[in-house]
């Protein structure tokens, strides 16, 4: 299909399923087993993918899978994620990569999906791509011990201890209820909550099998460590729809009295800090990217999302990879955006990676111009723009694929 320096692209088949295993082991430093392998072909397939072949040798490979995400305002977008990119490290700097995104970005323009999205491995490969960093997610710690709840805190009923074939059962349809109102969170397909729930050994850190607490609004799934620094539980999981769910599964874990300390990733706008009278008991123990995000469609991506604030603006979007940029009109009455093409003269520009990075309320527009990656007519463009782009909840990725 396509020929670069000797390397020629196609679709997968299920033909290429070994070469293609043999390919992301070596690439990712697993070994997947069969059955692990099966449910990821169950979402990715290898005929969604692209292989990149020398001669019939599999040196590359890319998949690819639509998902419903929810964006700011709670508006669900179909967008197309991108999975287990790969080149043989025997093949690599040689435009492997670059050939195959190409192809897959050219196959999802077809499609007319808006964004595109995927979880990154390094940072430093993505934005010539027009990706930009769009969700944080923080690690955090904190010693049990030490945890006091807030006099205000609610201590509300209901969290249940649950089994985890009975979680496997009810757990889907919290999230589902969950990730609908929540910016950043996708649709979760069968296979991806059987392999959560299958709970490979290889994903378990030493740690136990996975246990649950479940209330009607939420969930936590969780698992114990024993280790030579001291026994911990490591939070796998924490959905909730309500805040009085939020507060009393938190309950729940801090009443594991055996435990000392508590690990758990969560929203840079999470409450739990402030659930306690010491709200530096919660230590971060790194912050980072946990999705990045690509604008496909410049128009219908910016009219899919809400607004906090009204704007009449006209901005340049450089795309350094496709023909998605342009110069825009966008404006903003009541929260919903209007945005086409225009001749006008641009009072704000900007790469599409950084849009990417705005687009679901992470990175606040001021801090991007800070960083000079948003150049601004005037002071008055800027704060319009950074206002109306802020959201009223921190994006959360809903689970990692
Ligand atoms: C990352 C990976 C897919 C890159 O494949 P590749 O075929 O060597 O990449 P290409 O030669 O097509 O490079 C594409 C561009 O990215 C750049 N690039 C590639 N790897 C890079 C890296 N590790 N850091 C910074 N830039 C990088 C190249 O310089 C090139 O830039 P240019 O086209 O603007 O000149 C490959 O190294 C790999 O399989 N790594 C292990 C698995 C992995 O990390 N996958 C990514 C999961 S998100």
């Amino acid at each position: 299909m396509t020929q670069t320096s000797g390397i020629t692209l196609r679709s997968g088949t299920a033909a290429d399923g070994d070469a293609v295993r043999l390919l992301g082991d070596t690439g990712f430093g697993v070994v997947s087993d069969p059955v692990e392998n099966e449910r990821t072909r169950r979402l990715f397939s290898l005929e969604n993918g692209i292989v990149a072949l020398e001669g019939d040798r599999v040196v590359g490979f890319t998949s690819a899978y639509p998902q419903t995400l929810t964006v700011p305002g709670g508006h669900p977008v179909k967008v197309e994620s991108l999975a287990n990119v790969t080149v043989a490290p025997t093949h690599r700097r040689r435009g492997i990569l670059r050939a195959m995104y190409t192809e897959q970005h050219r196959r999802t323009e077809e499609r007319g999906l808006p964004l595109t999205v995927f979880t990154a491995s390094q940072g430093g490969i993505y934005g010539r791509f027009g990706y930009g960093p769009s969700i944080c997610e923080q690690r955090i710690r904190f010693d049990r011990r030490f945890a006091q709840f807030h006099s205000g805190t609610p201590d509300p009923d209901g969290v249940e201890m649950t089994a985890i074939a009975e979680a496997r059962r009810v757990v889907p349809a919290i999230y589902d209820r969950w990730r609908r109102v929540r910016p950043g969170a996708q649709s979760r397909p069968e296979p991806a909550w059987d392999a959560l729930f299958a709970d490979h050994p290889r994903f378990r850190g030493g740690g136990t099998e996975l246990f649950a607490f479940t209330h009607p609004d939420g969930y936590a799934l969780y698992r114990y460590h024993r280790r030579e620094s001291g026994a911990a539980i490591e939070v796998v999981e924490l959905r909730a729809v309500t805040t009085d769910a939020h507060a009393a599964l938190w309950r729940a874990l801090c009443a594991l009295e055996l435990f000392d300390r508590i690990e758990a990733t969560i929203a840079p706008d999470d409450p739990l800090p402030h659930l306690f009278t010491d709200p530096r008991l919660v230590h971060t123990t790194s912050l980072r990217d946990a999705l990045w995000s690509r604008l496909m469609d410049v128009p219908a991506a910016l009219t899919a999302r809400s607004y906090l604030a009204d704007l009449d603006i006209v901005v340049a979007v450089h795309d350094p990879f496709r023909a998605a940029g342009g110069v825009f009109e966008l404006r903003v009455r009541e929260g919903r955006a209007e945005c086409a093409p225009t001749t006008r003269e641009a009072d704000v520009e900007l790469g599409i990676d950084v849009l990417g990075s705005v687009y679901l309320g992470a990175h606040r527009i001021r801090r991007m111009a800070a960083a000079h990656r948003i150049r601004a007519k005037d002071e008055a463009v800027l704060r319009a723009l950074d206002l109306a782009f802020q959201t009223d909840r921190e994006p959360v990725l809903g689970w990692s694929f």
